[in-house]
């Protein structure tokens, strides 16, 4: 089954094509293989510092249809065998864009549709790698809008072990950013900086919480780089960006050991925009303790490969929505 995917829910125009991958065995296999992958950013925010709904909802509208064509055209498919859009979490308007394009599109090519959680794009993301994590895995997502380490079961069955109570990993980068004046986004400037820096400038606070300690907190730890920005003598700019990164990093491998030692499983996947940060890349990367799955970094922030995937799976498993089916901004992965 060759499907379109589409993603429009921040500031990421995408499309993709992927189709099954040569040694999948059966119509029942989900194993992929990405024949396009096509990622348009958004600049308009950059100005802003941030992204803003309006501006966005707008640029996938202009965006859209080229994107969708040369994502087509690169896998050299004219019609695809089903289609996939995500429906939600994320900035109502811009996802209302990619939703209801893919629905015209499956509406007019008479194929079937299914909308797709953004989320569950991302935790699926690492099987489309060589080798995949064979379930149960841990999948950490670490994006702009969620931090959430689920354990996944089986395709669509996970369940959530831990989550931030305030910010994302990725909102923290980019708070983090504006105060250091730094652009929008946040992480890839904070990571470059970090990596001049010194990580043990500043001893910023590592957040626990006592209800779930397997939940997260990062407002905490943003409101100590303000405070110590602030402060009369305040570090370097790069050995600030250097101690904040290290403190992300301490606690979410911090969660994962607990998951790890909790569960007993040491399959570890991490996926979304802070999964392509070096720091953290490193880190895992020297843990003996886990078998980690990390895709490339242009698959860790938005892109439709995601979402083609996630789309594909559960098609391949009978599943078929209605065009009726709502943008969901708020909707959590494993969630019907
Ligand atoms: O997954 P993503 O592209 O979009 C959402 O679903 O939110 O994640 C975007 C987030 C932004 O907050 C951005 O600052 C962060 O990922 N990010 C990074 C890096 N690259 C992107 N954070 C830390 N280090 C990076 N290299
Ligand atoms: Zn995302």
């Amino acid at each position: 089954m060759i499907v379109l995917g589409i993603e429009s829910s921040c500031d990421e125009t995408a499309a993709s094509v992927v189709a099954a991958h040569p040694e999948a065995r059966g119509d029942g296999d989900i194993r992929s293989v990405v024949l396009s992958d096509v990622v348009h950013t958004q600049e308009v925010h950059a100005a802003y510092l941030g992204v803003v709904p309006e501006l966005a909802s707008r640029a996938h509208a202009e965006k859209i249809v080229a994107v969708t064509r040369a994502a087509l055209d690169r896998a050299g498919v004219e019609t695809p065998d089903a289609v996939a859009a995500t429906a939600g979490p994320g900035l109502i308007g811009a996802v209302l864009v990619g939703l209801a394009f893919g629905k015209a599109l499956a509406a007019g090519w008479g194929v079937p549709f299914v909308g797709v959680n953004h989320l569950e794009g991302h935790l699926l993301s690492p099987l489309l790698e060589d080798p995949p994590p064979a379930f149960p895995f841990l999948a950490l997502v670490v994006s702009g809008g969620h931090t959430t380490l689920y354990r996944a079961d089986a395709p669509g069955r996970y369940a959530i072990l831990g989550t931030t109570v305030d910010d994302a990993a990725g909102e923290a980068y980019d708070k983090v950013a504006r105060l250091l004046g730094l652009g929008y986004p946040g992480g890839p400037v904070i990571d470059r900086m970090a990596a001049r820096g010194n990580p043990t400038a500043v001893d910023f606070p590592r957040p626990r919480l006592k209800a779930n300690p397997m939940d997260l907190s990062f407002s905490g730890l943003k409101t100590s780089v303000a405070q110590h920005v602030r402060s009369p003598s305040p570090a370097a700019p790069d050995d600030i960006a250097a101690s904040f990164q290290v403190a992300v990093v301490d606690v979410l491998q911090d969660r994962v050991a607990r998951a790890v030692a909790d569960t007993g499983i040491r399959r570890v996947a991490i996926a979304g925009g802070v999964a392509a940060n070096s720091a953290l890349r490193q880190r895992f990367a020297d843990w003996s303790d886990i078998d980690l799955y990390l895709p490339p970094r242009s698959r860790c922030t938005d892109n439709g490969a995601m979402i083609a995937f996630a789309g594909r799976t559960r098609l391949i498993t009978g599943q078929r929505d209605p065009l009726s089916i709502p943008v969901r901004p708020r909707w959590q992965a494993g969630t019907p």
